[in-house]
Parts: C-alpha cells; structure tokens; sequence
C-alpha cells in the first residue's frame, strides 16, 4: 500500500504567511510541508503537498491520488464553500479524507459556515491555525498504523 498523504490546498494559499497575517498567521506553505514530513516521517509516511488557484487542477490531483495516496489532507480555501465538483471527486476517493481550515471559519461570515467537502471529509479541522494540518497527519498517522 502507498504511504503518501496528500495535502492538497486550494486558491490564494500560495500567499499564506503573506495575505491576511491577522487571520492566516505568517507561516508559509513551505513551513507547512517540512512539519508536516517531518511529523509523518515518524509514523513512517511521507507526504505530497500541492497548491493551485484552479478548480480543475485540484479535482486532478484527487484523481491521482486514487493511485497514489493513502489519505488526503486537503484545504479547499474559497472552495470550500462553493466547489461541488471537489465534492465529487473527493466521494471517488476511498480512503480517509481530513478537512483543514487554519481560521475558525464558523466564527466568520456566514458564507463560510457551509463547506460541501464536509459531506465526505472524515474529520474536519478549524481554527488551529496551521497547525491543522500537523494535527491531522499526526491523526492519520495512528491510524494508518492500526
Ligand atoms: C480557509 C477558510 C476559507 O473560508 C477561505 O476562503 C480560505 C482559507 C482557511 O484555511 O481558514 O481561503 O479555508
């Protein structure tokens, strides 16, 4: 079996550490990625992390990891609230799905308290900053292992 996770992130998080510090924080995607091998390095997984602004490229990458990964950590960002496509895609994925938010997005406007990834997300983070995303490696991690 593969022992890649996935960690797929969706528009504008190319900027993270740089857009909107007071709600995203300062750390950068690539920060992300070296925790997030490093903690999946320990359970002895690796980790494939990706970002586009395009809807598409995203649903591609779900596809991909139909062959390729054991789980998928995903961010779908402005996505999130809109994208039945990642939806769709997502629901052709079978093994664990885990949702990342780095905002507390039910804290926020009420277009971001609908998320059509969580109809198939396993588990869902928000409001960890990016720790999120360490937390749910850490949390597929053990159970991978199981
Ligand atoms: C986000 C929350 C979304 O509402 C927003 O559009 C994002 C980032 C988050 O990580 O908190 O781009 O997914």
């Amino acid at each position: 079996m593969t022992r890649t996770i996935y960690i797929l992130n969706g528009p504008n998080l190319n900027l993270l550490g740089k857009r909107e510090p007071e709600i995203y924080g300062h750390a950068t995607l690539e920060d992300v990625e070296r925790t997030c091998a490093s903690v999946a390095n320990e359970f002895g997984l690796s980790v494939h992390l990706l970002q586009s602004n395009w809807e598409g490229k995203l649903v591609d990458w779900i596809h991909e990891a139909r062959e390729k990964a054991a789980a998928i950590v995903i961010n779908p960002a402005a996505l999130t609230h809109t994208s039945v496509a990642l939806l769709d895609a997502l629901n052709t994925f079978e093994g664990p799905v885990i949702e990342v938010h780095i905002s507390q997005v039910h804290k926020r406007e009420a277009f971001r308290h609908h998320s059509y990834v969580s109809q198939r997300a396993d588990a869902v983070m928000a409001g960890f900053g990016v720790a999120g995303y360490e937390l749910a490696i850490r949390h597929l991690g053990a159970s991978l292992a199981d």
